[in-house]
């Protein structure tokens, strides 16, 4: 949540600026604002788009080769030009930009106040600025030292980058909860909250770690602990390049990866299957296989769509390994006070590795002393970091707000998991050898599911007014009516439920008229006649019942529509169940006008709590 982006070299910041902020923007919209220093400081903030501030800025009066940006997801404040960072000192001398929540804000801010300070803005962050020039004043220290300070009466997170007007040669950096990334060139440096706006200048970074602060200089840069012990950093290279985070020609960047799906998916099973040894080969877990296959209980915490794939992973281990599995919200875990015992295992799943709530689903397991593993897109990623061990998706850079390619990818690896624990326990090498077959074939039944395309595009046409959705599916397909009901309300602001179908009867079943669509996850599995018979009831109440389905006839006569995506084996059905959902969401907001990469109030990596 909130980008930021710093440079310090010998080009023109205010460009490299504003392109990373536009790179960094899925990070949130609510404001843009840079500042740079050129001789004095110079800072140029406005509510809105990145565009929106590109469009009016004064790029002459913005000349300097030292600066950096911020793109706001509000906490504190409303989004509004006042509230945007970078925030300053009063007499305008250093700027400060920051992610995270200062939690004592206020009463830092009553105590600066009877000392004379008067503050602009609502937010957290123009505490800070205060509070370093609280300090300077008083101590005449150097600006970093007065940095380090400050941040040692602070409670709460912050990933933060300040330039002052007498520091022209310095870029100070600083991190507690909120990543934060030096980007290495030559003879220039550059920060980023993640790597976005970094890789298209360099591809050598340095991840700063909690509780480190950096200071940037045009000749270097020297990191330490906030307690001032200097440390030795690694440099570490990015895998992922600029290629991958354009639009290539599409309109959205969702569009995009839910029509990459195929490709993505064979990166997240490149050197993992060999039907040659009729295996499956997890690098990262390969000494925590023991452990895993040792383990009386499976914890598996996310959020949002990540939670979504969880529940999938719930059935797919406790289904093919027999392992028992259950699924927690991070955000509840962390609070709770879980109890979790001598052969219980953590694993936490997070596209970003970034969610807050999932870290400290971390911090909980390793606190009670569990093994806790990770599944990560990002590489490098705070969670694949301070994890025991984990598997990457190796999905690509995801950069919808709206998770798509990830969660298929989540779902990939989770099977993987499953199959690896399930050999020769509970899978004979008959039967592995069958399912790992049809694991193998998922991206070409993605393509044949992504043909029906314009198909979609016209029942979303026909139901892009409703006000309302229900999904319902049962079995392996419940957790995917639930991240079918999510895509829908996230990208088009329709109000929409997921249940299992069978619970429809136990209330659901009261919104029932005709203008009220219920999507039906109805695959030829375990529990098709169930669900069949749940249509009958939608059909006799009005409702328009539209069916995903892997069969024919009888279900055609129920539905207004039906989808028909390819048959595989049951576990695998939520890896092309999902794709028609995901279409159908994008199709529907894209009518409806709205902004499908950039959703109301949305930020792709939900830092804070
Ligand atoms: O990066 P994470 O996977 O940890 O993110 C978790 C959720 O914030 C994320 O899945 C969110 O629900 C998406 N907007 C869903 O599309």
């Amino acid at each position: 949540m909130c980008g930021i982006v710093g440079y310090i070299g010998d080009k023109p910041a205010v460009d490299i600026l504003i392109d990373g902020l536009q790179r960094l923007e899925y990070r949130g919209y609510d404001s843009a604002g840079v500042a740079i220093v050129n001789g004095g400081l110079s800072v140029e903030k406005k509510q809105g788009k990145v565009k929106g501030l590109s469009d009016t800025i004064n790029r002459a009066e913005l000349q300097g080769t030292l600066g950096i940006g911020h793109t706001r997801w509000a906490t504190h404040g409303r989004p509004n030009d006042v509230n945007a960072h970078p925030h300053t000192n009063s007499t305008g001398k250093f700027a400060i930009v920051h992610n995270g929540i200062i939690e004592n804000f206020t009463a830092l801010k009553e105590k600066l106040i009877t000392k004379g300070y008067s503050f602009e803005s609502e937010t957290d962050t123009e505490v800070l600025a205060h509070l370093i020039d609280d300090i300077q004043k008083n101590t005449m220290l150097p600006i970093e030292e007065a940095v380090r300070q400050a941040l040692t009466q602070v409670v709460g997170t912050y990933g933060l980058a300040m330039v002052s007007a007498d520091d022209p040669d310095t870029l100070i950096a600083a991190r507690k909860g909120s990543p934060l990334i030096i980007g290495v060139g030559e003879n220039e440096y550059f920060l980023g909250s993640d790597a976005a706006p970094l890789i298209e200048h360099t591809r050598q970074v340095v991840y700063l770690n909690d509780g480190e602060m950096a200071v940037i200089t045009r000749g270097g840069y020297q990191v330490k602990s906030i307690d001032n012990v200097p440390l030795e950093k690694e440099v570490h290279e990015l895998e992922w390049d600029l290629e991958q985070i354009e639009k290539h020609g599409y309109e959205h960047f969702m569009f995009k990866e839910i029509m990459e799906q195929p490709e993505s998916l064979e990166n997240c099973m490149r050197g993992r299957i060999s039907i040659q040894d009729n295996d499956v080969h997890l690098g990262g877990l390969i000494d925590s296989l023991d452990t895993l296959l040792a383990a009386d209980r499976i914890i598996i915490c996310a959020c949002g769509t990540s939670w979504h794939a969880a529940l999938v992973g719930e059935y797919l281990i406790e289904g093919l390994a027999r392992i028992p599995v259950e699924v927690e919200y991070a955000s509840e875990f962390r609070y709770r006070n879980p109890i979790l015992r001598e052969g219980d295992v953590v694993i936490v799943i997070s596209q970003s590795g970034e969610t807050a709530d999932t870290l400290a689903a971390v911090h909980e397991a390793k606190r009670q002393g569990v093994p806790v593993y990770g599944v990560c897109n990002v590489v490098g990623s705070t969670i694949a970091r301070e994890t025991d061990a984990g598997v990457y998706l190796h999905a690509g850079p995801e950069i919808g707000v709206a998770s798509t390619k990830a969660f298929s990818a989540q779902v990939m690896v989770l099977t993987l998991i499953a199959l690896k624990l399930a050999k020769g326990r509970t899978l004979s090498e008959a039967e592995f050898a069958t399912y790992l077959n049809a694991v193998v074939e998922i991206p070409d039944k993605i393509r044949e599911v992504l043909l029906l395309d314009e198909e979609i595009q016209g029942l979303a046409r026909v139901y892009r007014y409703a006000s309302n959705f229900l999904y319902l599916g049962r079995g392996f397909n419940f957790p995917v009516a639930l991240e079918g009901a999510l895509k829908l309300k996230e990208i088009s602001y329709i109000h929409a439920e997921g249940y299992p179908a069978a619970e429809m009867k136990h209330g659901p079943i009261a919104l029932i008229d005709r203008f009220m669509p219920v999507v039906f996850l109805a695959m030829k599995d375990s529990t098709y006649s169930k669900v069949l018979a749940n249509i009958e009831e939608v059909a006799a109440r009005q409702g328009s019942a539209i069916a995903i389905t892997d069969n024919g006839m009888e279900i055609e006569r129920l539905c207004e529509y039906v989808i028909k995506i390819p048959r595989t084996e049951e576990f695998l059905t939520p890896l092309l169940a999902v794709v028609p959902l995901q279409l159908m969401s994008y199709h529907i907001a894209v009518m409806r006008g709205c902004n499908v990469d950039q959703p109301r109030n949305l930020a792709k990596s939900v830092t804070v709590e």
